[in-house]
């Protein structure tokens, strides 16, 4: 049979079509716009993900025999609010995971409830980027929409919802709203009260690879593909990255260099960071995970490429790149602020060491090392958490470039596994979609029998003592402009 995986990310979506021995039959990247309406906000329309992903569809399943098709299932961007009113219909752009309008609704919450209570509530405390903050934001600054709010969804959860009919979402998408009583698998009662938030107003919760429904009898008819397809929940992309990395079962690592740079450790059992750096969330396979996320990691080197020095060519750039772990120039990767560890919407992005023999290579090489160690940043917390690692699986864009792997072997040191297939959420999807038709009894099962490991980065011990020394002078940057960066706020 046959499976479609949708990974609906910030830049795209992107979709594959395999079958249940792994076999990668299509795939079809398809983009949309994103817009930044104020400096630090940024929007999306759920309109645009969907007609995009159903023009995907029909792309993907042109030259195949459409009988075949038994499942599909999204992993989708996290913690955008999506609003529909009473007649269904979106009431304002979703606002996105990396928007840091709510700067005042975050310290409300963090400081006035507390941090102690939320992460009793929900296992987390407030970043700018989920969904609760944003709710209140609404309250406060749109009442006239927010009046209007018959349902509040995450982005793949608009597709299902298009797809199915179903109103759902997932433990491991709806743990990052700070709604969810992570622990316990439901939603507390406590932030929905905080936020003014009514249990009906919230989606159906399921496991990610449980059945939300079939595919709706006129949408399947317009693409000419069964009814009888079944939609799996899906996941946040991160969980479901995991699930495609085969990042399943106690203590294994995914790190993914998207849009955002997460560092996720899969959990048996549910945990919690003490200082709250990390996110403590549901997996996709039914257990938990810890994560890290910075806003900014692969979109600072196509910041840096595209937009500054107006090229494509990253190998090109990539190859002038000589000296490793003796760069003189730092780079601070907060161009949309920072989540994990520092959870600071006001941090910036800043070059530091600057010479006049500073080449192009060099920044472009302060750039992807700025990212890596800020990845060490968050590695650091994890370390604090009792986790220790000796690989990690990688994945998302950057994770194309052996270079930048090599970077975060060395400055991690750990070794660094690569996936045969680096489509992350979009082949963890497709697994979950495999589990809800039955092809896989779990998603153990499925990671297991799909996921192969094609190359691995050993760390190489000069240059981890090289890149040691390096990272030590890093980590005072941001401590040094903290309050510069507070001051540039106001
Ligand atoms: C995770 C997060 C990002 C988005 C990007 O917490 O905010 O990784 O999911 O798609």
């Amino acid at each position: 049979m046959l499976y479609i995986g949708i990974d609906l990310g910030t830049s795209a979506v992107k979709l594959i079509l395999m079958d249940e021995s792994g076999r990668i039959h299509n795939t079809v990247s398809r983009e949309y716009p994103i817009f930044y309406p104020h400096s630090g906000w940024s929007e999306q329309n759920p309109e645009d993900w969907y007609n995009q992903t159903i023009q995907g569809i029909a792309e993907l399943t042109a030259d195949i025999d459409k009988t075949k098709i038994a499942g599909i299932s999204c992993g989708g961007q996290m913690h955008g609010l999506v609003i529909l009113d009473e007649n269904d219909s979106v009431i304002r752009p979703a606002i996105l995971w990396n928007d840091g309008r709510t700067a005042s609704e975050t310290d409300y919450l963090n400081n006035v409830i507390g941090k102690r209570k939320l992460s009793e509530y929900t296992a987390n405390i407030a970043f700018p980027g989920f969904t609760a903050p944003k709710i209140l934001w609404l309250k406060n600054n749109e009442p006239e929409n927010y009046k209007k709010i018959c349902k509040i969804m995450l982005p793949k959860d608009y597709i299902a919802y298009k797809l199915s009919g179903a109103f759902c979402t997932d433990y491991s998408d709806a743990s990052g709203m700070l709604l969810l009583d992570v622990k316990n698998r439901k939603w507390s009662k406590e932030m929905c009260k905080i936020c003014g938030v009514d249990e009906a107003q919230l989606p159906k919760l399921y496991e990610s690879y449980e059945k939300v429904g079939n595919l709706l009898p006129e949408l399947a008819a317009k693409l000419n593909l069964s009814d009888k397809i079944i939609i799996a929940a899906g996941a946040g992309d991160n969980a479901a990255a995991a699930i495609g990395t085969g990042t399943v079962g106690n203590g294994r690592c995914n790190i993914s260099l998207g849009t955002s740079g997460t560092i996720f450790i899969s959990s048996d059992s549910f945990r919690i960071d003490e200082n709250n750096a990390l996110h403590s969330f549901a997996h996709a396979d039914g257990h938990y995970h810890l994560m890290g996320c910075m806003l900014s990691a692969a979109s600072c080197n196509k910041w840096w490429l595209e937009d500054i020095l107006h090229t494509n060519d990253y190998s090109a750039e990539q190859s002038a790149i000589k000296n490793l772990g003796e760069n003189h120039v730092f780079f601070l990767p907060y161009l949309m602020g920072e989540r994990s560890p520092w959870n600071d919407p006001s941090a910036r992005g800043t070059f530091t060491g600057l010479t006049m023999d500073t080449s192009r290579a060099d920044i472009t090489q302060a750039v992807l090392e700025g990212v890596s160690f800020a990845v060490r940043d968050m590695y650091e917390f994890a370390k604090k958490t009792g986790v220790t690692l000796t690989n990690t699986m990688i994945c998302g864009g950057g994770a194309k470039s052996p270079l930048w792997r090599k970077m975060i072997a060395n400055i991690l040191n750990i070794r660094v596994d690569v996936p045969v297939s680096e489509e992350g959420p979009g082949m963890g999807a497709v697994m979950l979609a495999m589990t809800a038709c039955g092809e896989y009894k779990t998603v153990n099962e499925a990671a297991n029998a799909i996921v192969k490991v094609a190359k691995s980065e050993e760390p190489d011990s000069e240059l981890v003592k090289k890149y040691e020394a390096r990272y030590q002078q890093f980590k005072m940057i941001y401590p040094a402009l903290k309050e510069v960066f507070e001051m540039m706020r106001c």
